[in-house]
């Protein structure tokens, strides 16, 4: 591995979360984030300031909650139904995702249909395994592969290219740039506050079966709705991941592949078009 390249593409991340290409917004929902004392009401006061923002958040928070026959409309509904971090999560993920469009354009889309339909499919499948704060499992799909659109903007269409043919994306993505978007994704989701199990969560999602023993909350959900989607999609966001312990980690739930099969019947059912979202 080379530490050189490793340790500036790190600053890098760092960069961009600290000055320049994340707007005000982010510094300030992550001042909110940070502050013990803050309250919920806070952090819609700082998105309220952002129309745009605050339109897309709940926009996006109607779709997370799809299936649902009641319409989020305001920001405290968003905040009441989906919970703190998943609003703030929201919040950070659409303004990375619309800053760097505005640099790196359209082809961004690919990875944010993916990350969103991860994280639709990892809601519905916490729901279907009973675990309580399914909305924590949706942050945790959304930003699993925030990497990737860091590693476009700062690499633009060589990126695409590598992500296309890559037989191993992680391995390519660390002798051509110095880290895998597990890597960026984590170093990033870290600089922003999220927690810790999560942060692991992005940095092991590529190896998931690394967490098997000490049971990190995310990494099993977010790796089967990763491979749900995955498995009939192509192109530069797909990940592609098979874990040697899929099995272990289907059982950890009390899943099997037959309940993967009704869940996938369930999605296709429901699919909604997250490219409209971007
Ligand atoms: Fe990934
Ligand atoms: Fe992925």
């Amino acid at each position: 591995m080379n530490t050189e390249k490793r340790v500036k593409l790190m600053e890098r991340v760092y960069e961009m979360v600290n000055l320049s290409t994340i707007p005000v917004i982010l510094a300030k929902v992550t001042a909110v984030a940070e502050d013990q004392e803050s309250s919920r009401d806070e952090l819609v006061k700082v998105l309220e300031h952002d129309q745009t923002l605050a339109a897309k958040v709940i926009e996006l928070s109607n779709a997370a909650f799809y299936g649902h026959s009641r319409k989020i409309q305001t920001l405290n509904e968003a905040v009441a139904l989906l919970g703190f971090e998943a609003v703030k999560g929201l919040a950070i993920s659409s303004t990375i995702f619309s800053e760097i469009s505005k640099v790196a354009g359209s082809k961004l889309v690919i990875f944010w249909r993916h990350s969103f339909e991860v994280a639709r499919t990892a809601m519905t499948l916490a729901r279907m395994t009973g675990e309580t704060r399914p909305e924590k499992i949706f942050l945790a799909g959304l930003l699993h592969d925030i990497g990737r659109p860091i590693l476009y903007q700062f690499f633009g269409d060589d990126y695409i290219a590598t992500s296309e043919v890559s037989k191993n994306i992680v391995s390519d993505e660390e002798e051509f740039y110095g880290a895998s978007h597990a890597d960026v994704g984590s170093w990033f989701a870290d600089k922003c506050c999220f927690p810790e199990d999560l942060v692991m969560a992005i940095r092991l999602h590529h190896i998931p079966e690394s967490h098997l023993l000490d049971t990190n909350f995310y990494l099993p959900l977010v790796y089967l709705a990763d491979y749900i989607v995955s498995d009939d999609g192509t192109g530069a966001a797909i990940d592609h991941i098979h874990s040697p312990e899929h099995d272990k980690l289907l059982s950890v739930l009390n899943l099997n592949d037959e309940s993967l099969e009704a869940l996938k019947e369930k999605i296709a059912d429901t699919q909604t078009q997250a490219q409209n979202y971007y």
